[in-house]
Protein backbone atom coordinates (compact mmCIF):
# COMPACT_ATOMS: atom_id res chain seq x y z
CA UNK A 1 0.00 0.00 0.00
CA UNK A 2 1.10 3.60 -0.57
CA UNK A 3 2.28 6.05 2.34
CA UNK A 4 0.81 8.94 0.42
CA UNK A 5 -2.56 9.21 0.14
CA UNK A 6 -4.97 9.20 -2.67
CA UNK A 7 -5.49 12.54 -4.68
CA UNK A 8 -9.17 14.28 -4.55
CA UNK A 9 -7.53 15.53 -8.08
CA UNK A 10 -7.08 19.66 -8.69
CA UNK A 11 -9.36 22.35 -8.50
CA UNK A 12 -10.74 22.21 -11.87
CA UNK A 13 -11.75 26.11 -11.48
CA UNK A 14 -8.14 26.78 -10.47
CA UNK A 15 -6.43 26.07 -13.92
CA UNK A 16 -3.96 28.58 -15.13
CA UNK A 17 -3.01 29.45 -10.99
CA UNK A 18 -0.52 28.04 -9.95
CA UNK A 19 -0.89 29.54 -6.19
CA UNK A 20 -4.14 30.83 -5.08
CA UNK A 21 -4.28 31.58 -1.37
CA UNK A 22 -7.42 33.33 0.30
CA UNK A 23 -7.50 34.68 3.50
CA UNK A 24 -4.91 32.82 5.17
CA UNK A 25 -4.55 33.15 8.96
CA UNK A 26 -1.54 31.57 10.81
CA UNK A 27 -2.09 32.12 14.84
CA UNK A 28 0.11 31.12 17.28
CA UNK A 29 -2.11 31.49 20.67
CA UNK A 30 -3.48 35.01 20.66
CA UNK A 31 -0.82 36.16 18.26
CA UNK A 32 -1.42 36.06 14.70
CA UNK A 33 2.08 35.76 12.92
CA UNK A 34 -0.28 35.85 9.31
CA UNK A 35 -3.52 38.01 8.98
CA UNK A 36 -5.67 37.41 6.32
CA UNK A 37 -3.33 36.95 3.00
CA UNK A 38 -4.43 36.59 -0.41
CA UNK A 39 -3.58 36.53 -3.86
CA UNK A 40 -3.08 34.28 -6.28
CA UNK A 41 0.03 33.73 -8.62
CA UNK A 42 -0.17 32.46 -12.79
CA UNK A 43 1.40 29.85 -14.32
CA UNK A 44 4.85 31.11 -15.38
CA UNK A 45 5.41 34.13 -13.24
CA UNK A 46 7.46 35.30 -10.58
CA UNK A 47 5.72 36.82 -7.78
CA UNK A 48 7.67 38.79 -5.00
CA UNK A 49 6.06 39.03 -1.70
CA UNK A 50 7.76 41.90 0.43
CA UNK A 51 8.26 42.10 3.88
CA UNK A 52 10.69 42.88 6.67
CA UNK A 53 11.63 40.62 9.45
CA UNK A 54 9.08 39.17 11.26
CA UNK A 55 6.32 40.39 8.43
CA UNK A 56 4.91 36.64 8.69
CA UNK A 57 6.55 35.56 4.92
CA UNK A 58 8.31 32.18 6.15
CA UNK A 59 5.09 31.02 7.75
CA UNK A 60 3.04 32.19 4.83
CA UNK A 61 5.39 30.05 2.96
CA UNK A 62 5.54 27.32 5.44
CA UNK A 63 1.75 27.21 5.27
CA UNK A 64 1.41 26.78 1.53
CA UNK A 65 4.13 24.01 1.30
CA UNK A 66 1.95 22.03 4.07
CA UNK A 67 5.01 22.17 6.57
CA UNK A 68 2.47 23.90 8.92
CA UNK A 69 -1.35 23.79 9.34
CA UNK A 70 -3.29 26.86 8.37
CA UNK A 71 -5.03 28.61 10.91
CA UNK A 72 -7.72 29.66 8.55
CA UNK A 73 -8.18 30.44 5.21
CA UNK A 74 -6.77 28.33 2.11
CA UNK A 75 -3.82 27.26 0.34
CA UNK A 76 -3.99 26.16 -3.34
CA UNK A 77 -0.60 24.73 -4.73
CA UNK A 78 -1.40 23.32 -8.73
CA UNK A 79 -4.52 23.35 -7.95
CA UNK A 80 -4.47 21.01 -4.98
CA UNK A 81 -6.26 21.96 -1.55
CA UNK A 82 -3.19 22.25 1.00
CA UNK A 83 -4.87 21.46 3.77
CA UNK A 84 -6.97 18.08 1.77
CA UNK A 85 -4.40 17.31 -0.82
CA UNK A 86 -1.01 17.74 0.82
CA UNK A 87 1.17 14.58 -1.27
CA UNK A 88 -0.43 15.65 -4.59
CA UNK A 89 0.20 19.73 -3.39
CA UNK A 90 3.90 18.65 -2.36
CA UNK A 91 4.52 16.59 -6.02
CA UNK A 92 4.31 20.11 -7.38
CA UNK A 93 6.57 22.14 -5.54
CA UNK A 94 10.07 22.64 -5.10
CA UNK A 95 11.23 24.46 -1.60
CA UNK A 96 14.70 26.77 -1.14
CA UNK A 97 13.99 27.53 2.96
CA UNK A 98 15.44 30.15 4.43
CA UNK A 99 18.06 28.84 6.63
CA UNK A 100 20.63 26.65 4.83
CA UNK A 101 19.78 22.81 4.32
CA UNK A 102 22.17 21.32 2.63
CA UNK A 103 24.18 18.28 4.54
CA UNK A 104 27.45 19.92 4.33
CA UNK A 105 29.54 16.90 4.97
CA UNK A 106 28.15 15.43 1.41
CA UNK A 107 29.19 16.63 -1.94
CA UNK A 108 26.97 19.32 -4.08
CA UNK A 109 26.21 16.09 -6.33
CA UNK A 110 25.39 14.19 -3.49
CA UNK A 111 23.06 16.34 -1.68
CA UNK A 112 21.62 16.43 -5.05
CA UNK A 113 21.18 12.72 -5.80
CA UNK A 114 19.71 12.14 -2.57
CA UNK A 115 17.06 14.77 -2.75
CA UNK A 116 16.04 12.95 -6.24
CA UNK A 117 15.71 9.71 -5.13
CA UNK A 118 13.68 10.97 -2.30
CA UNK A 119 11.57 12.30 -4.57
CA UNK A 120 11.58 8.77 -6.54
CA UNK A 121 13.12 10.35 -9.95
CA UNK A 122 14.15 7.21 -12.06
CA UNK A 123 18.10 7.04 -12.51
CA UNK A 124 18.49 8.21 -16.27
CA UNK A 125 16.27 11.24 -15.79
CA UNK A 126 18.13 11.65 -12.46
CA UNK A 127 21.74 12.10 -13.67
CA UNK A 128 20.24 13.73 -16.64
CA UNK A 129 18.59 16.64 -14.26
CA UNK A 130 21.62 17.00 -11.97
CA UNK A 131 23.72 17.90 -14.86
CA UNK A 132 21.50 19.99 -16.21
CA UNK A 133 21.16 21.95 -12.94
CA UNK A 134 24.65 21.92 -11.70
CA UNK A 135 26.06 23.78 -15.68
CA UNK A 136 22.59 26.09 -14.89
CA UNK A 137 23.79 27.17 -11.54
CA UNK A 138 27.90 26.94 -12.97
CA UNK A 139 28.82 24.46 -10.42
CA UNK A 140 29.73 21.87 -12.93
CA UNK A 141 33.50 22.00 -11.59
CA UNK A 142 32.57 22.03 -7.56
CA UNK A 143 29.91 19.37 -7.81
CA UNK A 144 32.58 16.61 -6.06
CA UNK A 145 33.34 19.02 -3.36
CA UNK A 146 31.83 18.83 0.18
CA UNK A 147 29.23 21.41 0.66
CA UNK A 148 31.28 22.88 3.58
CA UNK A 149 34.15 24.43 0.93
CA UNK A 150 31.70 26.05 -0.64
CA UNK A 151 31.09 29.84 -0.30
CA UNK A 152 27.58 31.15 0.63
CA UNK A 153 26.94 32.48 -2.92
CA UNK A 154 27.63 28.61 -4.18
CA UNK A 155 25.93 27.29 -1.65
CA UNK A 156 22.76 29.01 -2.20
CA UNK A 157 23.20 27.87 -5.91
CA UNK A 158 23.53 24.47 -4.68
CA UNK A 159 20.51 24.74 -2.68
CA UNK A 160 18.26 25.75 -5.97
CA UNK A 161 19.87 23.61 -7.90
CA UNK A 162 18.42 20.73 -5.21
CA UNK A 163 15.27 22.11 -5.27
CA UNK A 164 14.29 21.95 -8.61
CA UNK A 165 16.31 18.21 -9.33
CA UNK A 166 12.21 16.69 -9.05
CA UNK A 167 11.22 18.86 -11.96
CA UNK A 168 8.63 20.64 -9.87
CA UNK A 169 6.33 23.18 -11.83
CA UNK A 170 6.21 25.62 -8.93
CA UNK A 171 9.70 27.12 -6.98
CA UNK A 172 9.29 28.54 -3.48
CA UNK A 173 12.39 30.35 -2.47
CA UNK A 174 12.54 32.34 1.23
CA UNK A 175 15.23 35.26 0.90
CA UNK A 176 17.52 33.11 -1.41
CA UNK A 177 19.92 36.14 -1.38
CA UNK A 178 20.14 37.46 2.28
CA UNK A 179 23.87 37.33 3.21
CA UNK A 180 25.16 37.28 0.20
CA UNK A 181 27.46 40.17 -1.38
CA UNK A 182 25.71 42.36 -4.24
CA UNK A 183 27.49 40.31 -6.78
CA UNK A 184 26.32 37.02 -5.43
CA UNK A 185 22.64 38.14 -5.29
CA UNK A 186 23.02 39.39 -9.26
CA UNK A 187 24.34 36.24 -9.94
CA UNK A 188 21.32 34.32 -8.17
CA UNK A 189 19.04 36.20 -9.63
CA UNK A 190 19.74 35.44 -13.09
CA UNK A 191 20.26 31.60 -12.27
CA UNK A 192 16.57 32.23 -11.53
CA UNK A 193 15.83 33.81 -14.63
CA UNK A 194 17.64 31.47 -16.58
CA UNK A 195 16.28 28.77 -14.78
CA UNK A 196 12.56 29.46 -15.33
CA UNK A 197 13.02 30.45 -18.82
CA UNK A 198 14.61 26.75 -19.69
CA UNK A 199 12.28 24.77 -17.19
CA UNK A 200 8.71 26.83 -17.47
CA UNK A 201 8.75 27.55 -13.62
CA UNK A 202 6.34 29.66 -11.44
CA UNK A 203 7.93 31.28 -8.63
CA UNK A 204 7.63 32.62 -5.46
CA UNK A 205 9.82 34.54 -3.76
CA UNK A 206 10.24 36.10 -0.66
CA UNK A 207 12.65 39.07 0.08
CA UNK A 208 12.77 42.46 1.83
CA UNK A 209 14.91 44.00 -0.47
CA UNK A 210 13.24 45.91 -2.90
CA UNK A 211 16.03 46.22 -5.42
CA UNK A 212 15.61 42.28 -5.34
CA UNK A 213 11.89 42.35 -5.76
CA UNK A 214 11.81 45.10 -8.74
CA UNK A 215 14.30 43.48 -10.55
CA UNK A 216 13.49 39.99 -10.61
CA UNK A 217 9.57 39.89 -10.00
CA UNK A 218 6.67 40.00 -12.50
CA UNK A 219 4.34 41.18 -9.66
CA UNK A 220 4.93 42.39 -6.39
CA UNK A 221 2.46 41.59 -3.78
CA UNK A 222 3.08 45.25 -2.07
CA UNK A 223 0.12 46.83 -0.82
CA UNK A 224 -3.75 46.93 -0.16
CA UNK A 225 -4.83 48.48 -3.13
CA UNK A 226 -5.37 47.97 -6.77
CA UNK A 227 -3.31 50.44 -7.67
CA UNK A 228 0.03 49.45 -5.74
CA UNK A 229 0.47 46.57 -7.88
CA UNK A 230 1.83 46.79 -11.19
CA UNK A 231 3.07 44.35 -14.08
CA UNK A 232 6.86 43.50 -14.78
CA UNK A 233 8.83 44.25 -17.27
CA UNK A 234 10.08 47.73 -18.13
CA UNK A 235 7.43 48.61 -15.58
CA UNK A 236 9.40 46.88 -12.60
CA UNK A 237 11.54 49.96 -11.42
CA UNK A 238 8.15 51.76 -11.62
CA UNK A 239 6.84 49.19 -9.10
CA UNK A 240 9.17 49.50 -6.28
CA UNK A 241 9.31 53.42 -7.03
CA UNK A 242 5.22 54.06 -6.67
CA UNK A 243 5.41 50.98 -3.74
CA UNK A 244 8.10 52.84 -1.59
CA UNK A 245 6.30 56.02 -2.46
CA UNK A 246 2.93 55.39 -1.91
CA UNK A 247 3.08 52.62 0.84
CA UNK A 248 6.38 53.83 2.89
CA UNK A 249 6.56 57.49 2.94
CA UNK A 250 2.92 58.51 3.72
CA UNK A 251 3.18 56.75 6.68
CA UNK A 252 6.56 57.11 7.94
CA UNK A 253 5.79 58.67 11.14
CA UNK A 254 1.64 58.29 11.54
CA UNK A 255 0.73 58.03 14.86
CA UNK A 256 0.40 54.57 16.06
CA UNK A 257 -3.12 54.80 16.83
CA UNK A 258 -3.29 55.52 12.69
CA UNK A 259 -1.02 52.36 12.43
CA UNK A 260 -3.21 50.21 14.61
CA UNK A 261 -6.30 51.29 12.85
CA UNK A 262 -4.97 50.46 9.40
CA UNK A 263 -4.46 47.18 10.84
CA UNK A 264 -0.65 47.14 11.87
CA UNK A 265 0.76 44.72 14.33
CA UNK A 266 2.67 47.17 16.68
CA UNK A 267 4.55 44.23 18.43
CA UNK A 268 6.77 44.16 15.49
CA UNK A 269 6.56 47.79 14.48
CA UNK A 270 10.36 49.46 14.72
CA UNK A 271 10.81 51.71 12.12
CA UNK A 272 6.77 52.92 11.50
CA UNK A 273 7.95 53.02 7.68
CA UNK A 274 8.86 49.34 7.86
CA UNK A 275 6.28 48.76 9.27
CA UNK A 276 3.61 49.94 6.73
CA UNK A 277 5.90 47.68 4.23
CA UNK A 278 5.28 44.57 6.55
CA UNK A 279 1.62 45.14 6.56
CA UNK A 280 1.19 46.04 2.71
CA UNK A 281 3.17 43.31 1.89
CA UNK A 282 1.22 40.99 3.92
CA UNK A 283 -2.34 42.38 3.79
CA UNK A 284 -2.48 43.01 0.39
CA UNK A 285 -5.38 41.60 -2.25
CA UNK A 286 -4.19 42.32 -5.86
N1 LIG B 1 6.44 28.67 15.97
C1 LIG B 1 6.16 29.94 16.32
N2 LIG B 1 5.61 30.23 17.49
C2 LIG B 1 5.31 31.50 17.84
N3 LIG B 1 5.52 32.57 17.04
C3 LIG B 1 6.06 32.33 15.85
C4 LIG B 1 6.42 31.02 15.41
N4 LIG B 1 6.93 31.11 14.15
C5 LIG B 1 6.91 32.42 13.83
N5 LIG B 1 6.39 33.14 14.85
C6 LIG B 1 6.22 34.61 14.86
O1 LIG B 1 5.49 34.99 13.70
C7 LIG B 1 5.99 36.22 13.19
C8 LIG B 1 6.34 36.04 11.73
O2 LIG B 1 7.53 35.26 11.65
P1 LIG B 1 8.17 34.85 10.26
O3 LIG B 1 9.37 34.03 10.56
O4 LIG B 1 7.14 34.25 9.39
O5 LIG B 1 8.58 36.28 9.67
P2 LIG B 1 9.46 36.63 8.40
O6 LIG B 1 8.70 37.64 7.61
O7 LIG B 1 9.82 35.39 7.68
O8 LIG B 1 10.74 37.31 9.04
P3 LIG B 1 12.30 37.28 8.57
O9 LIG B 1 12.42 38.31 7.46
O10 LIG B 1 13.03 37.71 9.79
O11 LIG B 1 12.62 35.92 8.10
C9 LIG B 1 7.16 36.61 14.06
O12 LIG B 1 6.71 37.55 14.99
C10 LIG B 1 7.56 35.33 14.76
O13 LIG B 1 8.09 35.58 16.04
MG1 LIG C 1 11.57 34.53 7.19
Amino acid sequence: MSLLSRSKGPDAARQGQAIAVESIVKKYGDFEAVKGVSFDVKDGEIFGLLGPNGAGKSTLIRMMTTLIPITSGKAFIAGYDVSRDPDAARRTMGVIPQAMTSDIDLTVEENMRIYAKLYGVPGAERERSINELLEAVDLVKWRGAQVKTLSGGMRRRAEIARGLVHNPRIFFLDEPTTGLDPVSRVNVWEMLNTLKGRRNLTILITTHYMDEADRLCDRINGAGGAGEERRGGDQDAQCAEHFARRCLRPLHGTPASRRAGQGLRLRHAGPSGVAAMKVAAMKGRP
